[in-house]
């Protein structure tokens, strides 16, 4: 059985107020929530304050929303897979379609991303997902199975065994707009046995996340679906509330 996980990638949002809060009201507010897994991913400079909130507790996780894929030295303005062990981290997005459009990461960085997190003892979520124009013109499982692909290609279906695939349709994240159950369940299926066919013991473990506008009122719907094992919240995370009913709904 796969444990779920309600993962809330904050952006580039928030200040030490802002963290300490929702650190708290997430904290606070959690109590049954015990059967799902809960991650946030501050940015880099909030994580300290964030693990400071935490005091402690392990029971919510903390990861990034990136590293670079170099250890040390005249890297200037990056973070490294040990820094962020170093700051409590657990976990790390690699390939978020941010990064891919905004930042151009193609997906042999995202793979070297996902090695070098691994490496470094972090399990890295890797973010596949289409545009709207590849989703128009049929070609979503060519999109999402090349992203994987690429990964599978560094490091070997063996070394999914620990980490997490997010799908994130890139025009449902921050639109409002969301896949139908339906059409999300059909894009992980497809992930899990394009991996099934390499080695099935590692799909039925992994855990796939839907991303791109979950929030309150669909998560339910989507997270009961067969092959979706839980959320990565952008705008819903960014609240106690909302990520919290998010977080009870994959419980
Ligand atoms: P969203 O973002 O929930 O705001 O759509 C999801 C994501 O980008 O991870």
């Amino acid at each position: 059985m796969r444990r779920p996980l309600v993962a809330g990638n904050w952006k580039m949002n928030g200040d030490s107020q802002s963290t300490v809060s929702l650190v708290n009201g997430i904290v606070d507010g959690r109590g049954d929530v015990t059967r799902a897994e809960v991650l946030i991913c501050p940015p880099y400079i909030l994580i300290p304050r964030a693990a400071d909130a935490l005091n402690g507790r392990d029971d919510i996780a903390l990861g990034a929303q990136d590293l670079d894929i170099n250890q040390n030295g005249a890297f200037t303005g990056q973070i490294s897979a040990s820094m962020l062990v170093d700051a409590g981290c657990t976990y790390v997005i690699v390939g978020h379609s941010e990064r891919r459009a905004i930042y151009g990461e193609s997906d042999q960085d995202v793979a070297e991303k996902f090695r070098v997190a691994q490496e470094g003892g972090l399990i890295p979520v890797l973010c596949v997902g289409e545009t709207l124009e590849e989703r128009e013109s049929g070609d979503t499982e060519n999109v999402v199975a090349r992203q994987v692909q690429a990964v599978i290609d560094v490091v070997g279906i063996e070394n999914f065994d620990n980490s997490v695939i997010a799908y994130e349709p890139v025009w449902a994240i921050g639109t409002g707009k969301t896949a139908t159950p339906e059409m999300a369940q059909e894009v992980h299926k497809f992930i899990r046995d394009m991996l099934s066919a390499l080695n099935k013991d590692i799909a039925d473990q992994l855990r796939i996340l839907y991303g791109g506008s979950m929030n309150a009122g669909n998560a339910e719907s989507l997270i009961g679906m067969t092959d979706i094992d839980g959320g990565l919240i952008g705008g819903a995370s960014l609240q106690p509330d909302s990520f919290l009913a998010i977080c009870t709904a994959a419980n």
